[in-house]
Order: structure tokens, then sequence, then C-alpha cells
């Protein structure tokens, strides 16, 4: 395939494919981060991630939680311990506290987060955080009704709000907002996302519009790190670069003058794909190596095949090894996915 920059050969794979240790693709890279999307479903419409008339999965199409633990039971030994449950949006799905305690369990897992659009947050918090959850994620890209109605083609921006407040209160920590920044649509939110980041102990980042959605993305639309660098800048003052981290979190990090942080995740004006550490699992059963991904593995068929638990391994360790360097946004080799956001679960 024309789009990647090195595909692995074919006999190069059937020779040097480790079959033990950790998930090690061709370029040296170690897979310990898997994301897994629990539904395509969605409560809002974001018009950067979903079409309005949406059809979403037929719901025999989803893994069940039992399905879903056994394959993250296999996947601990081969050296993931950080989990991560996505959408759509996750908390349309039924007792995910259900699933939440189960991963709990399983040794081996340091870390398991959820990325929310905060819409059920607040009903759903205490019970999320007596399963075991303790890290969220929180979609917001403004704080004004009007702008959140445009974007998101719901009402809600209230409801968000508390749904923040009360996984506060409950002690929730890290609480990570996620801003997409589109230019003219979302640059007048900088400043006041930030403020409003500060004020309650929120680590707000904002991240570059990728052209992974349903509506039509074009480069210029990208509001780009470095200018929403620049614009936090005439406001607070210089930011210092945060250099510490294990490098495979998305987002850089950087530091007001007195004190306190805010990230850009700057995934097209400074890919990080040599460092991703990421795999991901779509709801209906789909293992892809890149969010970019053009093909993917049928995890599904696999799990309801009856297939034994090393040829599953098998699969995810030939998943790996096919990954390619990264994704091509700023070429002309670049290829959008068909699968959207919402599918995939960002
Ligand atoms: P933590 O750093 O563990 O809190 O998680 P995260 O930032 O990866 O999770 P989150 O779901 O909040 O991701 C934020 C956004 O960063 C995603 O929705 C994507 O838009 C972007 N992102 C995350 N992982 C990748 C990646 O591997 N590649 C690219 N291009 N973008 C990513
Ligand atoms: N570009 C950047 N981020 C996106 N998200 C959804 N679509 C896009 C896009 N095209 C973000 C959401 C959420 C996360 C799951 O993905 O805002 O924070
Ligand atoms: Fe729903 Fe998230 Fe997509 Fe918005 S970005 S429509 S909240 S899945």
């Amino acid at each position: 395939m024309s789009h990647r920059i090195r595909l692995p050969d074919v006999s190069e794979t059937l020779t040097s494919m480790p079959t033990s240790g950790p998930l090690v693709d061709t370029f040296g890279r170690i897979h310990t981060n898997l994301r897994i999307s629990v539904t395509d479903r969605c409560n809002l419409r974001c018009t950067y991630c979903m079409p309005e008339d949406v059809v979403f999965l037929p719901r025999q199409e989803l893994l069940t939680y039992e399905e879903i633990t056994r394959f993250v039971r296999l996947l601990v030994p081969l050296g993931v311990t950080k989990l991560r449950l996505t959408g759509g949006e996750p908390l349309v799905r039924r007792d995910l506290d259900k699933l939440i305690a189960q991963l709990r369990q399983i040794p081996g897992i340091r870390d398991l987060s959820l990325t929310t659009n905060g819409i059920l947050l607040a009903e759903q918090a205490e019970c999320l955080y007596h399963a075991g959850l303790r890290r969220i994620n929180i979609s917001l890209d403004t704080l004004r009704p009007d702008v959140f109605r445009h974007l998101t083609r719901r009402e809600g921006l209230e409801r968000v709000l508390e749904g923040i407040r009360v996984a506060r209160r409950l002690g929730f920590h890290p609480i990570k907002i996620n801003a997409v920044s589109i230019r003219g649509v979302t640059e007048d939110e900088v400043i006041p996302l930030a403020q409003f980041a500060r004020e309650h102990g929120l680590e707000l980042r904002f991240i570059e519009y990728m052209p992974i959605g349903a509506g039509h993305w074009e480069r210029s639309k990208v509001y780009f790190a470095e200018e929403i660098l620049q614009q936090l800048q005439r406001t607070f003052g210089p930011l210092r670069p945060v250099l510490e981290g294990d490098g495979t979190t998305p987002a850089q990090e950087w530091e007001y003058p007195d004190g306190g942080r805010v990230g850009i995740i700057a995934s097209v004006s400074r890919p990080f794909c040599h460092r991703c550490n990421r795999l991901r699992l779509t709801a209906d059963g789909k293992l892809r190596y890149c969010l970019f991904a053009l093909e993917e593995t049928d995890i599904k068929s696999l799990l309801r095949g009856g297939a034994s638990d090393d040829e599953i391994v098998l699969a995810v360790r030939q998943c790996v090894w096919a990954k390619w360097e990264g994704h091509q946004i700023n070429t002309a080799r670049f290829i959008k996915p068909t699968r959207t956001m919402h599918t995939i679960g960002g």
C-alpha cells in the first residue's frame, strides 16, 4: 500500500516477529496502552465527529463485557498495563461500572481511566467511583451555551459542568478536560477554558482538530498548537515547557508563570507517532494499531469463533507487527479512514 512509509516485508513478518515478550512493532515501539471503545452510540452529535443522521451498530455487534475482559486478560501478560474506556459516549452503555469492576480486578492493570462527554457524569460518577475508577477525561470545547449547541447539535453544557463538579467533589483525580481546537469556531474559548481549568484544579488539554471526523476537514481549519500557545502567553505570561514524563502521553505540558499547567495535543503540527504505545479496540471488536489505520484485525470473529487464547494472542502480535510508522496527515499520501471518531473512541 502506497500510504505507508515502510512496510515490513512478508518474509520479515514470518521470520522475525517475536512470539514471546512485549508487544513490539517493526520500529521498536512497545505497546502497553489499550483504548477500548464500549459503544459507538452517543448522546451528542459533535459536528467534527459524526453526522447528524448517524446509524449506530446493532447491539449484538458490540463486544460483551465478558469478551472485553477475556481479551484484556490475554493482553496483560504481553505487557499491557494501561486501559482507557471510550465510546461514542461510554456512559450510555448500560452497567459500565460492572465492566470497570471486572477490569480493575485483573492483576497487572496499573491504570484504568475513562474518556466521557460528561453529559451523564453527574448521575453516574458515584457508581463509577465505587467500581474503582479514579481518573476521568472530559470533553468540553466551550463554556458558552450557544457555541456548545452549535458544536454538539444538542443542549447540555450545564449537565457537563455539573458532572465536573460532582466528579471533583467525589475526589476523581486527575480530571482532564479535552478541548478540540478549530479555527474560527473555538479560538475565543481558549482563555475562558484556561481560566476555568485554573480555578477548578482541572488539567486542560487543547487538541488540534484532526482529519478523522465526519465534517470536511482542511488544514486551514486547524487552530495550531503554536497559535494556542501564543494566545495563552499574551494573557498569562511566558509558559515554560514541562519536560518530565515518560514521553508516551500525547500532550505537551506547559507551566504557567504562577504555577499550574496546560497541555496541548499537537497531533497535526507535531505528530508523536514515533513514541506511540497505543492500540485501539473498537466497540465491534476490531483491533487498530493507529487512530488513522486503514486496516484492522477482527478480534470479535476470533472471540466468537472458538479461537484459542494462543490464536488470539498471535493475531494481536501480527496486528502490532504490521503497524506503520505513523499517520501521514501532513503529506499528499494521507488517506482519511472511513471510520469516524465515534466508532474508534479518540
Ligand atoms: P491520558 O494521557 O492517559 O490521560 O489519555 P489520553 O490523553 O490519551 O486520552 P484522551 O482520550 O483524553 O485523548 C485525548 C485525545 O488525544 C484523543 O481524543 C485524541 O484526539 C488524541 N489522541 C489520543 N491518542 C492519540 C494517538 O495515538 N494519536 C493521535 N493522533 N491522537 C491521539
Ligand atoms: N479532532 C480532534 N479531536 C477529536 N475528538 C473527536 N473528534 C476529533 C477530531 N476530529 C475528540 C473529542 C474527545 C475525544 C474522544 O476525541 O473531543 O475529547
Ligand atoms: Fe459524542 Fe464524543 Fe463524538 Fe461528540 S466527539 S459526538 S461527544 S463521541
